[in-house]
């Protein structure tokens, strides 16, 4: 008999990460860390993903010294650090069985250095866990999403030093121990493959700390020492939580050619197949040949220690997890139209509509997402973040209806759910964000994603007051009926 719909016991939720939701940069001892770097950026297009100011060494030590907020909003997020009770409640209210959060490492190790964690830091977690526990919501916990501890970035160049390896295990392991009775997800990078796109976010890597021509080559570099980081740390889980389960996060930047021509065909399945690269280190653990070759002919020489290979093999991830946004598309041709896009941009597909943001909305593109991964993987996958970015509307009595963010997750649960009846293994799904916070790419609180409208402008106006959407009550329902109720 055919399976219908979502499985019984199918994850709905949401996800977010500390830095663009938590603010509470300076207080109860937590250090500074990249994320308190970037600047407010009005752009909508993202050309530019590190921010409004090119990251220098410069330009840190101007920042580190600066006290303000309102030109770092992610220094004061949307207050989550207080107003975590009120929120949780929210999400209870919704009917959510998970929520994904990150810990702030430099909230743990201010500097990353300290021989001791920072109490405070470990009692909030344990607060906001429990108080998860008690409303019945799991928690997925990522362990790094853009939020290195700002001293480890300066000191080392970020990930490019092996020694960062040890820090990150230190830190995770302290983790490990404190939430093992109230964590049972856990994962490790977030976007990994976002060091490409952006080094400095994902890495801590500051370009001029970089030899002349060297970029390239250490990114590649760092990107290994998280690997190697990724797979003790998931061998540390599993020996201190028993059932736990450790997942990689992928960024999944689905690419269709933008013709048939088979030289579009080419650059595309290069593309895509670089995309897997950083999956497939997690979950094959090995580095595919291709990639090898790939590094080879460009001179570039990744160092490491003579276990790494083994380290790499023996510890792989139990489930795969992976954003979706958009898809792309690929051509061998020069100068045609770009879309925008997160962080990267692909060649305009004439077939689809966008966002505010100009991000191509392609809701068959998750379904074709999810078949390739699993037919790739073999793994459970659970998507911990798709949704949109948008202008929101408050009227004159408080209401606000998004019924264009209702239509967006409409139309890829359909799909989803497709996948699922077709034998894709998807354990659950956490829209990105369920409250609206502060942007990654371009720090602004304008681009709202939320089902929960925060009372906040992009200057840091505001009462914070929290308001539910159309889209809260919607969603709401959909949880309900376990993703029977789309229309
Ligand atoms: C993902 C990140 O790349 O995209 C999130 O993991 C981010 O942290 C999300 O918020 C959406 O991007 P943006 O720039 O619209 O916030």
């Amino acid at each position: 008999m055919t399976k219908k719909g979502f499985p019984k016991h199918f994850l709905w939720g949401g996800a977010m990460a500390a830095n663009q939701v938590e603010g509470a940069w300076n207080i109860d001892g937590k250090g500074l860390s990249v994320a308190d770097m970037a600047t407010y950026k009005s752009n909508l297009s993202l050309d530019d993903y590190e921010g409004h100011v090119a990251i220098s060494s410069e330009f840190i030590e101007k920042a580190r010294k600066d006290k303000d907020d309102k030109v770092y909003p992610k220094r004061r997020g949307i207050d989550f650090y207080h107003r975590y009770k009120e929120d949780l409640a929210l999400f209870a209210e919704m009917g959510f069985k998970v929520l994904r959060v990150s810990i702030a490492w430099s909230r743990i190790f201010p500097t990353g250095e300290e021989e001791k964690p920072n109490e405070k830091g470990l009692q909030f977690y344990e607060n906001v866990f429990s108080e998860m526990r008690k409303l019945g919501i799991e928690p997925i916990v990522t362990l790094s999403h853009y939020e290195m501890p700002l001293t480890l970035s300066i000191k080392y160049n970020g990930w490019v030093e092996r020694k960062v390896i040890d820090h990150f295990v230190r830190f995770c392991h302290v983790c490990l121990h404190r939430y093992k009775d109230l964590v049972k997800y856990w994962l490790t990078f977030n976007e990994i493959d976002s060091i490409h796109r952006h080094p400095f976010t994902t890495a801590g890597i500051i370009p001029d700390l970089c030899p002349e021509g060297k970029e390239e080559e250490l990114v590649y570099q760092a990107l290994h020492h998280q690997f190697v980081a990724s797979a003790l740390v998931t061998a540390d889980c599993h020996r201190i939580i028993e059932g736990s389960q450790v997942g990689c996060m992928l960024t999944k930047l689905t690419t269709y050619p933008h013709t048939c021509d088979p030289k579009d065909v080419e650059v595309t399945l290069k593309k895509n197949l670089h995309n897997y690269f950083f999956a497939d280190v997690q979950v094959f653990g090995e580095y595919p040949v291709m990639i090898e070759r790939m590094l080879e002919r460009k001179n570039i020489h990744v160092k490491m220690a003579p276990n790494d290979r083994e380290i790499l093999r023996e510890h792989t991830v139990d489930f795969v997890s992976f954003s979706y946004y958009m898809s792309l598309t690929e051509s061998a041709q020069e100068g045609l139209e770009k879309a925008a896009g997160n962080t990267i941009m692909g060649v305009k597909n004439p077939y689809l509509p966008a966002t505010d943001w100009g991000w191509q909305i392609d809701p068959v593109g998750l379904k074709i997402s999810l078949i390739e991964l699993y037919d790739r993987y073999k793994k459970p996958l659970i998507i911990v973040e798709n949704g949109m970015g948008a202008f929101d509307k408050v009227e004159s009595d408080g209401a606000i209806h998004d019924e264009y963010r209702i239509k967006y997750f409409k139309e890829h649960f359909k799909q989803m759910k497709e996948a699922v009846e077709e034998g894709v293994d998807l354990f659950g799904y956490t829209s990105w964000a369920p409250i609206d916070l502060i942007s990654a790419g371009t720090s602004q609180m304008s681009k709202r994603y939320g089902f929960i409208h925060v009372d906040q402008d992009d200057e840091g106006n505001g009462t914070l007051e929290r308001r539910k959407k159309d889209s809260f009550y919607w969603y709401k329902k959909v949880i309900e009926s376990n993703g029977e109720y789309l229309d």
